[in-house]
């Protein structure tokens, strides 16, 4: 290309553009599935968040988007704009794949960063095999993006380092995240080693352009299954300080399945990460998660929740993907990543409703007590309960119908410190493909003395769930029943109080 590539928008093609999105989102607003206050596409397809980036004192989200199509395909950059991270106003798309382009097959993942001014984008271009690094410029609206016409910036993937390549030639090698340190920039970049592990490369840039390849920040090992499976490549790295330490975030991908996601507190010293512990940060539905620093200086973490409905349900839907709600990244006095709903939030909060704590202690061993409320019942909920520490299964019911019949069990098991989403009759029957377990369970030690703390985020079929501040686990949900909106307590085999619950309706 000679010319660098341009989408000149005008202001009436920005209001025809919110117009027809504002009319896409009426058409779902009332299927049972589609959530109300998790970012969901306008319509069709979205995976990844990208270029998370606050500017000019609003947060701009762009993401990974099938404009055409609910499925995954002809990667774009999807666009919106927030004032407060939770009402986001839809913005045409930012980057199409160029016909003639190192992106033709796909504009994949990648970052935002403030130039000096300039609003600058670096993502994944796909051409065929190749996957390469490449660049764009906004203006101070950031709705014109212009490609640098030297795309792509790098082009080949570091040589001699046996890289993962799949019998279709590519070397896997995506979604750069950059970063200012010093006077260079710094930018990481996911991959696998043949054989050995998921893998994460460093390169680094006076100016964005011209890319020095700095040697591998971290390489796993994808023999090692304790304390957990790392796999053989990692995606949509990142990598950050908090507190006094350094997190890692990968999302593990293992012969072209998306699997789960690993969160590592270590140090970062001389371009090498060390992790001092590794543990799962979710092998629920939430993938790719991105996290950027705002001026208030919090480090947001934004994922996509993948939906877990099969392919055709998705087509019929004519929409796919959410986002998780914004959370606050922070380090515990142990050093565990804990994460805060970030305080906008509760801007979404409406009617409130607290109950006090009761006993819910079996009657006999291994019987189930179990306890519904009138009146505290919806699909689009945000709940805060609490139990006090004791020997019985305890946890929330939601989505429950009138009979009990649908019903979703989010739960914690003392005795083997196991917290739970329990999903087998969230939609009578199951639903195939797609679906995965119907009981994802991870673990949740508890601290001597610790109460079981759920901060729950229910959106019609999303469940985000964190445990005592630092365990996430999340779920997508399809009950077929419009009365399957009820929320109650339960407890299974032994002595359990109830604390308090908070409910809000969202
Ligand atoms: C993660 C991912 C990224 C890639 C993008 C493509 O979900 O596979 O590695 O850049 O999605 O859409």
């Amino acid at each position: 290309m000679d010319e660098a590539s341009t989408i000149a928008l005008t202001e009436p093609d920005l209001a025809r553009f919110q117009t027809i999105a504002a009319t896409a989102r009426e058409t779902f607003r009332d299927e049972l599935y589609r959530p109300v206050y998790h970012f969901t596409p306008p319509a069709n397809w979205m995976n990844d968040p990208n270029g998370l980036i606050e500017w000019n004192g609003q947060y701009h989200l762009f993401y990974q988007h099938h404009p055409f199509a609910p499925y995954w395909a002809d990667m774009h950059w999807g666009h919106a704009v927030s004032d407060d991270l939770v009402r986001w106003q839809d913005l045409p798309v930012a980057l199409a794949p160029d016909g003639d382009g190192p992106d033709r097959d796909g504009v994949f993942s990648g970052c935002a960063v403030d130039d000096h001014g300039t609003p600058t984008l670096i993502y994944t271009s796909v051409a065929g095999p190749e996957q390469t690094v490449s660049l764009a410029t906004g203006d101070r609206n950031l709705l014109h993006w212009t490609k640098e016409t030297n795309n792509p910036v790098i082009a080949t993937p570091p040589a001699n380092l046996r890289l993962l390549k799949t019998p279709d030639g590519t070397i896997h090698f995506r979604d750069p995240s950059v970063w200012r340190e010093g006077d260079r920039w710094q930018m990481i970049i996911g991959s696998g080693v043949r054989d050995v592990g998921g893998t994460i490369l460093r390169y680094s840039s006076p100016d964005l352009r011209a890319w020095t390849y700095e040697g591998p920040v971290l390489v796993g090992d994808a023999f090692v299954t304790d304390p957990v499976w790392t796999g053989t490549m990692w995606e949509c790295p990142q990598l950050f300080p908090l507190g006094d330490r350094h997190v890692m975030i990968v999302s593990v991908w293992h012969e072209g399945k998306t699997q789960y996601l690993i969160a590592m507190v270590g140090r970062y010293h001389d371009g090498r990460y060390r992790p001092e512990s590794t543990d799962l940060l979710d092998l629920g539905s939430q993938y790719a998660p991105q996290t950027f620093l705002d001026r208030l200086g919090r480090r947001i973490l934004i994922g996509w929740l993948r939906e877990q409905r099969p392919r055709d349900a998705q087509i019929a839907a004519g929409w796919s993907g959410a986002m998780t709600i914004p959370w606050e990244c922070s380090l515990d006095a142990k050093g565990r990543l804990c994460l805060t709903p970030v305080a906008e939030v509760r801007q979404l909060r409406q009617a409130h409703r607290s109950i006090a704590g009761f006993d819910l202690s079996a009657a006999a061993e291994g019987e189930e007590t179990a306890r519904e409320f009138d009146g505290l019942a919806g699909d689009a909920l945000e709940l805060d309960v609490v139990f006090e520490r004791g020997t019985a299964m305890v946890g929330v019911l939601l989505r429950r119908s009138p009979n009990g019949a649908e019903e979703t069990r989010v739960s914690y098991d003392p005795e083997r410190a196991v917290l739970a989403i329990d999903r087998s009759r969230s939609r009578v029957g199951g639903l195939g493909d797609g679906w995965g377990p119907a009981k994802i369970e991870t673990r949740l030690d508890l601290d001597p003395g610790e109460d079981v703390r759920l901060s729950i985020f229910l959106d019609r079929s999303v469940i985000e769930v964190v445990a005592n501040g630092r365990t996430m686990l999340t779920a997508r949900v399809y009950p077929t029943r419009a009365d399957s909106t009820g929320v109650g307590v339960f407890a299974r085999g032994g002595k359990a109080r109830l604390a308090s619950i908070d409910c809000w309706k969202m």
